[in-house]
């Protein structure tokens, strides 16, 4: 049985903080009971505004960072040194100032990496390297306006697609080219984390939850799984149906 839960918090900045509190307390469970946790990143300034703010976070040194796994939602597909790169965000953000194991950041292809500008075969190696994974422990999502997920739009071909990773072209959010987990792999997850913030995700937020009774896309598959968390700020909770 799937289960859903709606957080609002006053301000972006505290629905970050708060979300990075929780990402700490997941992964400190998660180490105590023996297991290396893993998490997937997103990107966008509320996924990057969560990790922003796990830098600053005292309770950062609680987890033995060498043991966790990080993976990605989706990747723009530009070069490696490329701001809008969300790896590349994510490491200024915080990456860098934490002692992982490289060999447990699983970063998807740069354009300028080892398959060029073959962004099919860039899906194709993470989907493989995913294939070794048990199961997420945590998949964090922003949300776009339309009711996007990691590069996920409603109505792409993406969204019907069973493969576990796709390329995905043409994408009305820049730049265009991406790589993306699928829904069905969003679904694998223990829990699913839809982070969103500010008055024009409101329309797409009260669609969502208003849905199939789990996280959707809306026009689309849900993205719910066992445990979906919608965290919200008041801006984003203001066409929440009422009751929810
Ligand atoms: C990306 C993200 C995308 C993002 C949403 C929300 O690579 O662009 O994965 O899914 O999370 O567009 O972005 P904001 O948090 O900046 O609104």
């Amino acid at each position: 049985m799937s289960t859903r839960e709606v957080v609002v918090h006053s301000t972006p900045e505290v629905l970050a903080a708060a979300t990075a509190a929780r990402l700490v307390t997941k992964l400190v469970d998660a180490q105590a009971s023996g297991r290396v946790p893993s998490v997937v990143l997103t990107g966008g300034g509320t996924g990057i505004g969560v990790l922003a703010q796990l830098l600053d976070s005292p309770a950062r040194d609680a987890v033995d960072w060498r043991r966790v796994e990080l993976w990605w939602g989706d990747e723009r597909f530009v070069p490696a040194d490329d701001d809008e790169r969300n790896e590349k965000q994510a490491r200024e953000a915080l990456l860098n100032h934490l002692p992982l194991d490289p060999a447990r950041v699983h970063a998807m292809a740069a354009s300028d990496g080892k398959f060029g500008d073959d962004v099919d075969a860039a899906a194709e190696a993470y989907a493989v390297q995913l294939a070794g994974v048990r199961a997420f422990d945590v998949v964090m999502l922003g949300m776009g306006p339309e009711g996007h997920v990691a590069s996920v739009f409603p109505e792409s071909p993406a969204v019907h697609d069973e493969r576990p990773v796709v390329a995905v072209r043409n994408c009305p959010k820049p730049p265009p080219t991406r790589i993306s987990l699928t829904l069905p792999t969003i679904r694998t997850a223990a829990e699913v984390w839809l982070m969103t913030t500010g008055e024009g995700k409101a329309g797409a937020v009260a669609l969502t939850v208003a849905g199939a009774g789990e996280v959707a896309v809306p026009a689309a598959g849900a993205v719910g799984t066992s445990r979906t968390l919608v965290l919200l700020d008041r801006a984003a909770a203001s066409q929440l149906p009422a009751g929810l």
